[in-house]
């Protein structure tokens, strides 16, 4: 009979220490659609992530400078620069009369971000909203109840409503990527994944500009997931809260994939990786920033840097790179090419039939970007879009998406490094 009695007890015990995760998922996947019905129908609001996620690390890079009255190294005139293993004749160009502009097989949708969203309580007793989790940037906010119509088809943090919420009447300006979000900082208890920050500064907007506006941005909010020095309020971000506070040890593990995403708060979620990390020092704690040493194609170097800095990136879908490395990249893919008037400045295709594996050195280790993940689908005929693209608007090289798929990724504050392990 004890088994029957004892059963009901572990249940409960069971319950009471559930794991500190929660499931990330997107509205509207990108690289899917792509996939999907083409790469033409689909590329303009990529590009505009591309210009969002510029705007967003200048935003960035002036938090720095304001909270650590030190310009980031990134800009300090030099990005770094790369040498070519071999000279390698640049790629053909394609030209915009030898391709049809395809029609978009759907039209193109209005819910321009592509970003990671799960759900977050806020508040005494607990409301609840859904947030974009980004490590390329470290503020909390949310729409909030006296918000014009900008924030209409979100919920709204009702500030009255919460007998923790704190008006420190500290106005804010958020700019992020190309959208900005205004009103004042509260500080509030903020539950995520079951674990609860007292007091976290929260940003309550009164005004979305438009591209926060529902349908352009499906979740309610967003929670920056990288350091203090980040910080454009320069108050201590959801997770350096609940570090401080003793509720989870300074790490967080994240999973990026079509099915099964998730964040994981304290540690590592054992059951979403094999293997031992491999891990990369930290050279700036403010962005995720590590040191790019090389590149590779088909498991042989074809470029090594100089003082380049790459940021990890969950808010960021593409591998971006700077025009020089970009280019010299491609040009070691044999039958690659130069779509940049057909897509737009710092695409590149390469053939569909022999898709490369790109290898990113970190840390004296190469971490490869598998094929699958790297083609982001048929632009015409044998030409398919590499997920790595320039921008030289960015000083840094961007590790989203196309490069995070490939890994289960610890970002580990304790031990200033970001460690990537084979997913599972
Ligand atoms: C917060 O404080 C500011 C400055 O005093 C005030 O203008 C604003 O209305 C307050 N917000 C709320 C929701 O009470
Ligand atoms: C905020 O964003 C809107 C819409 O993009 C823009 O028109 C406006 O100029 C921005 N405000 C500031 C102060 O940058
Ligand atoms: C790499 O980081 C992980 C997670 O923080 C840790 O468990 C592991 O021991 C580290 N490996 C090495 C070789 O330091």
């Amino acid at each position: 009979m004890a088994p029957l009695k004892v059963l009901p007890l572990f249940y409960l015990v069971a319950c009471a220490v559930a794991l500190p995760k929660i499931p990330l998922s997107k509205r509207n996947d990108i690289l899917a659609a792509m996939k999907r019905d083409g790469v033409l129908g689909h590329i303009d609001r990529l590009k505009l992530q591309m210009a969002k996620t510029q705007s967003k690390i200048q935003a960035g890079i002036s938090a720095i400078e304001k909270n650590t009255g030190r310009v980031h190294p990134a800009v300090t005139g030099s990005k770094g620069s790369f040498n070519a293993a071999t000279n390698n004749p640049a790629p053909e160009k394609l030209s915009p009369t030898t391709s049809k502009r395809a029609t978009a097989a759907e039209p193109l949708t209005d819910a321009d971000e592509d970003l990671w969203f799960g759900t977050i309580t806020v508040g005494t007793p607990a409301q609840t909203f859904t947030v974009d989790f980004d490590t390329g940037s470290s503020d909390t906010f949310l729409p909030a109840v006296g918000c014009d119509s900008t924030c209409d088809g979100h919920t709204l943090f009702n500030t009255a409503a919460s007998t923790t919420a704190v008006n420190t009447t500290d106005p804010f300006f958020l700019q992020f990527g190309a959208g900005n979000a205004t009103g004042f900082v509260f500080t509030d208890s903020v539950t995520v994944a079951g674990v609860t920050a007292r007091s976290q500064a929260v940003g309550a907007s009164n005004h979305y500009s438009v591209e926060f506006e529902a349908d352009e941005f499906p979740p309610d909010g967003l929670v920056g997931m990288a350091f203090p020095a980040l910080s454009v309020f320069g108050d201590d971000p959801l997770f350096t809260t609940l570090v401080n506070q003793g509720t989870v040890a300074p790490a967080f593990g994240v999973r990026l994939a079509d099915t099964g995403s998730e964040l994981f708060l304290g540690g590592v979620d054992s059951a979403k990786f094999t293997g031992a990390f491999r891990n990369v020092s930290l050279i700036e704690e403010d962005f995720y920033a590590l040191n790019l040493q090389a590149l590779d194609v088909n498991s042989r170097t074809v470029a090594t840097a100089n003082g380049v800095t790459a940021i990890v990136d969950t808010g960021t879908t593409l591998l971006i790179g700077d025009d020089q490395g970009v280019e010299i990249l491609y040009s070691a893919i044999p039958g690659s090419k130069d779509a940049s008037a057909i897509l737009g400045p710092g695409f590149f295709t390469v053939p569909c039939n022999s898709i490369p594996t790109v290898g990113i050195t970190l840390g004296n280790q190469i971490f490869n970007v598998a094929p699958a993940i790297f083609n982001l689908g048929v632009l015409e005929g044998n030409d398919c879009v590499g997920g790595v693209v320039s921008s030289d608007g960015i000083p840094f090289w961007v590790l989203g998406d196309i490069f995070l798929r490939n890994f289960y990724t610890v970002f580990d504050q304790g031990n200033a490094r970001v460690g990537f392990a084979s997913p599972r």
